[in-house]
């Protein structure tokens, strides 16, 4: 595909941009972009079970992580119980009867503790990586075989921004999620839990008084999360508009520059940028409020504490070391909330990635292969349409009902007005869709029955695109046939022609073309691609307006390969120069769908009808 092709800027889009609002497909939508209940709750369902195809393998890694994560709760937990121990009990010990054990006790499991807690952390940061990359390159693998697979349709409605930021950012913010944050989050929660048991069985009372705090932190949690949710989605669709329009922008920067367009370009990507900037600058104010408001409270939690248990020390209802323990487990209480804080941003962005991916991963496949595929028992080129209808979208019927024989070795040429369908039925014969109602078989064989190797082999089509792969002019001619020998690659370039402009190049048939074949004019690109498909012999060859960008001269070239090419298979060409249409068998007039007329060329032409008033007007050019 070239640039052109891309969907990236087509009039929609722009006008899109400009209303700094993107229209995305179903499979693009979050749950925070949703308001429907029902539909969120298949979305998050959807994302789930593709969370859970990417979790399923490493089941047994992941309890270990969460075991780990146990120990360093443990570990955590029981650092404040021994600090009181010692106070209490400990100090005591020693100054009453110079008795040490009990302080070497503590001492002891508090090594211990620390031993367990360095090895939980070290444990824990090597095991999660190897789990999150390889739950990674999986994921990546997995998107990249889907995408490959789905048809041409749903990638003409998936503009290729959008399959990039699935591969890339949305990757990205997985990565993100499982490298930093999951033991956060898991811990915090376990934090919250056990400091709440181990305080109510401690001290009752001044348990209660130090949770005192928690409905404040909640209702802080809560404001945070709704808000930064809005924030975060406007940021989000901010950029992703930025992106956009910067892409569309630059892929189509030499109409940009045809028509001028620099100032209004720069001054829309001014206004977008803009608007970005302002939407991450709010979701960073209250990120402050936020991590502030924490802190304040984790603060004013330390003070009520301190304060109570002061006073219930002095009345003697409560122990100093209990003091110290519940001191210490405020601190442990309120620091990963903090972290968790900074993680939500990256959990949300990671919550939404899953959302988009896991509706590519829930695309059917409309163009499937057969699960098993028929082989064709004597091959000879024949192609039949049996009732044919089919439409890009419901409203615009394009074949409506086309029934057609073409024998195995006959060249058939395909003429009509623009919008004819002309193309429709070449992709539908190289099975870039599937017909919606009827059947196209090719030597009997219904192409959804056919593997996906023996049609490649089968039908080749070669269209005004020409597309050039990055690598050697050789390398792109061996690819209609990988592993052909040099002889037969140089060969195929004689036969269309191509010979003479490739060996006067600076490294002939090993020159670079660079990206998509831009060092070489558009007719040369068309040459290399004629070898490629003369080198890959198929039966059915379709030329879609294959020699349309070569000037005359060239066109006269290939003309004269073009029989050498299309002798002994059986050939569709769409051209509107009807100098390629002359070695035709057999000629197919098209409008709106349906064949109106058909027959050889010449008796076409005397029959009188719209054939030969094209003929008429072709000659009448041509003096
Ligand atoms: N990818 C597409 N999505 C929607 N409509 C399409 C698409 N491709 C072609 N069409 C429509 O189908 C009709 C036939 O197009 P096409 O087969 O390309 O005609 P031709 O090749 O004869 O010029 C046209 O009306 C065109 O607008
Ligand atoms: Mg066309």
């Amino acid at each position: 595909m070239t640039v052109q092709q891309e969907k990236v800027p087509t009039q929609q889009d722009r006008h899109v941009a400009w209303r700094g609002r993107s229209e995305q497909a179903d499979a693009e939508r979050t749950s925070a972009e949703l308001d429907d209940a029902e539909s969120i709750r298949r979305l998050r369902a959807r994302s789930r079970r593709l969370l859970g195809s990417m979790m399923r393998p490493h089941k047994r890694s992941i309890v270990f992580l969460v075991l780990i994560l146990v120990g360093q709760n443990v570990a955590t937990m029981a650092t404040p119980i021994l600090v009181m121990y010692g106070i209490d009990h400990g100090i005591p010990a020693i100054s009453d009867h110079d008795d040490y054990s009990v302080m070497v006790a503590v001492g002891a499991a508090f090594a211990a503790c620390a031993i367990l807690e360095y090895v939980c952390v070290r444990l824990y940061i090597a095991q999660s990586a190897r789990v999150g990359n390889a739950m990674l390159y999986a994921l990546r693998k997995r998107v990249f075989w889907k995408f490959q697979r789905l048809s041409v349709s749903f990638h003409e409605r998936f503009t290729s921004g959008r399959v990039t930021a699935r591969q890339s950012s949305d990757m990205e913010s997985i990565r993100e999620m499982t490298e930093n944050g999951v033991d956060d989050l898991v811990l915090a929660g376990m934090n919250v839990v056990t400091i709440t048991v181990v305080m109510l069985v401690i001290d009752p009372l001044l348990a209660a008084v130090s949770l005192l705090t928690f409905p404040l932190m909640l209702g802080l949690a809560k404001w945070f999360s709704r808000v930064s949710a809005v924030a975060y989605r406007k940021a989000r669709e901010t950029v992703a508009v930025l992106i956009v329009y910067f892409v569309e922008s630059m892929g189509g920067v030499r109409a940009v520059q045809a028509y001028r367009r620099e100032e209004r370009d720069r001054d829309i990507f001014g206004r977008l940028n803009h608007e970005n900037r302002f939407a991450q600058a709010k979701g960073h104010q209250q990120n402050a409020i936020m991590a502030g408001g924490m802190r304040g409270i984790g603060h004013l939690a330390t003070v009520v504490v301190l304060a109570f248990g002061g006073w219930q020390v002095m009345i003697g209802n409560t122990e100093v070391g209990v003091l110290a323990a519940f001191l210490l487990y405020m601190k442990r209480f309120f620091d990963p909330l903090n972290e968790l804080v900074q993680f939500y941003n990256v959990l949300q962005s990671a919550t939404a990635a899953l959302e988009k991916l896991s509706g590519v991963m829930d695309e059917e496949i409309e163009v499937a292969e057969p699960a098993e595929p028929k082989r064709i028992e004597r091959p000879s080129g024949e192609i039949r349409f049996d009732d044919v209808r089919f439409h890009y979208r419901e409203d615009q019927v394009v074949l409506p009902g086309l029934d057609l024989l073409i024998p195995g070795g006959q060249t058939v040429a395909l003429v009509g007005a623009t919008g004819a369908g002309k193309t429709t039925i070449a992709k539908l014969v190289s099975r870039f869709y599937d017909p919606k109602e009827g059947a196209i078989s090719l030597d009997g064989v219904d192409l959804r029955d056919l593997g996906e190797a023996d049609l490649r082999a089968g039908v080749i089509m070669i269209t005004q695109e020409n597309f050039l792969f990055n690598g050697t002019i050789a390398e792109n001619i061996e690819l209609g046939r990988p592993g052909a020998t040099r002889e037969r690659i140089v060969e195929a370039a004689k036969v269309v022609g191509a010979h003479e402009f490739i060996e006067s190049l600076p490294d002939g048939y090993d020159t670079h073309v660079r990206k998509r074949g831009g060092r070489l004019s558009a007719g040369q690109r068309q040459l290399v691609v004629f070898a490629r498909a003369f080198l890959a012999d198929p039966r059915v060859l379709i030329l879609d307006e294959a020699t349309s960008s070569l000037d005359i001269p060239s066109e006269r070239l290939v003309q004269r390969a073009l029989r050498t090419i299309l002798a002994d298979r059986t050939a569709i060409i769409i051209a509107h120069r009807l100098s390629t249409v002359e070695i035709a068998d057999r000629v197919l007039v098209l409008e709106s769908g349906r064949i109106i007329e058909d027959g050889p060329p010449e008796v076409l032409v005397d029959s009188g009808g719209d054939y030969a008033e094209l003929h008429r007007q072709w000659e009448a050019s041509l003096v």
